[in-house]
């Protein structure tokens, strides 16, 4: 190895002579750094701090720490009349031990950037870097948020009032199911609705050898999971994603001992709100009618979690042009098959109209390593595709609502 490691990045020739030699070499340096100390949200002081700090090197204007461990700064506009648009990263960790092997791997014990937040964070300062070098018609708010694994961090830093000018927000996500240069960006749902459910089963205790002394709630627990498995297969009209998993069995303690309760907890995924709203009612009432059926007693508890990422029709067009400029427009697609996952940039298009996309984080040939594992390791070359992108999309969107105000 030579000792630049951005000498090793192997970046489409396009996206390349976006940067300066010295602008790679310190966005890789900036990403190993961050991904070498990673934090949990809302604890994310030191990666907050050089965050801050990078950001005024550059000359960021305003850069000030909000909601805590959040970042904003901006990137003035030439013409100061254009309305804002924000750029957002989010900037936390998970707790997983970190099994990559990598030379920059986490030192914190029990924590990684398991889902590619470092190169979120990084890419967000290499579009600052971009913006800095090709202002936008109006200002560029740029937004690193934290705790989005715990889906606080939108909702905090909306909540500051930072983004109540803001006319379009861009956001994006490191993707390894995808090779580096390409994008997935499309109108409508791009990320599901992740609510979470826990249903309580409330029997009574007996030894194991006279069950029929009390109420067994682990055998109405396993009825209550068969069942539920029923839900998206006979109530949920087949053209609709949607997705109910119990992820948790929470009951006993010995071979030889009926327990006098059991917990289930799960989550439930829909990209359309009243399949959101259908799955919520379906889990309760399987969960209550099958619970009583065993007669236990049943207490269920539904949890609001983010809502479906849903792209704005204007905003997807814009990224979408935009990002074919830079990786060409055979390089950006539309999404092989729905997307699941949940995500808290959902909170910001609730009040502004944004467009989230999905950004190739593979080197051709390696495997794919699923995001929230221990092996999770997105290339590079994504720090700065991504940070062209989301500073293409940016001057864009600020084009198009400079020209319509
Ligand atoms: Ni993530």
């Amino acid at each position: 190895m030579s000792g630049d490691p951005a000498a090793a990045l192997r970046l489409p020739e396009v996206v390349a002579r976006l940067y300066s030699v010295s602008a790679l070499a310190e966005l890789v340096d900036l990403r190993r750094t961050l991904h070498a100390d990673p934090e949990l949200s809302l604890q994310e002081e030191r990666t907050c701090a050089r965050l801050q700090r990078t950001l005024d090197q550059l000359g960021v204007d305003g850069v000030t720490r909000v909601a805590g461990t959040g970042v904003v700064g901006r990137i003035p506009g030439r013409d100061r009349k254009a309305p804002s648009v924000a750029v957002r990263g989010d900037i936390d960790a998970l707790p997983i031990q970190e099994d990559t092997g990598l030379p920059f791997a986490s030192r914190n014990e029990g924590v990684m950037h398991a889902c590619g937040h470092d190169v979120h964070a990084s890419w967000t300062v290499a579009a600052a870097r971009l913006l800095r070098d090709e202002p936008a018609a109006g200002d560029v708010l740029l937004v690193l948020q934290p705790a989005e694994e715990t889906g606080e961090g939108a909702a905090a830093m909306l909540a500051t009032g930072i983004l109540d000018e803001v006319a379009a927000i861009f956001g994006a996500h490191v993707d390894l199911t995808f090779e580096v240069g390409q994008a997935m960006i499309q109108p409508g749902a791009v990320g599901a609705a992740a609510d979470r459910f826990e249903v309580e089963l409330r029997g009574q205790g007996a030894h194991g050898a006279r069950p029929h002394q009390g109420l067994d709630p682990i055998a109405g627990a396993a009825q209550v999971v068969s069942a539920l498995q029923t839900v998206v297969s006979r109530r949920v009209p087949p053209d609709q994603p949607a997705v109910v998993t119990v992820g948790a069995i929470e009951a006993g303690t010995a071979h030889n001992v009926i327990p006098d309760r059991a917990v289930l907890k799960g989550t439930m995924r829909s990209l359309d709100p009243a399949i959101r709203e259908l799955l919520a009612d379906e889990v309760r009432h399987v969960a209550e009618s099958v619970g009583a059926a065993c007669r236990l007693e049943v207490q269920v508890r539904m949890l609001q979690g983010t809502p479906a990422v849903l792209n704005d029709r204007r905003a997807a067009v814009w990224a979408r042009e935009a990002a074919a400029t830079v990786i060409g427009a055979e390089s950006v697609k539309p999404l092989p098959v729905a997307n699941m996952g949940g995500e808290d940039f959902a909170f910001y298009q609730e009040r502004i109209p944004g467009c989230f996309m999905r950004v190739g984080a593979r080197r051709p040939g390696d495997p794919v390593a699923f995001a929230h594992t221990p092996h999770f390791a997105p290339a590079e070359e994504a720090i700065f595709v991504g940070g062209a992108l989301l500073a293409a999309a940016a001057r864009r969107a600020s084009a198009e609502l400079a020209a319509a105000s």
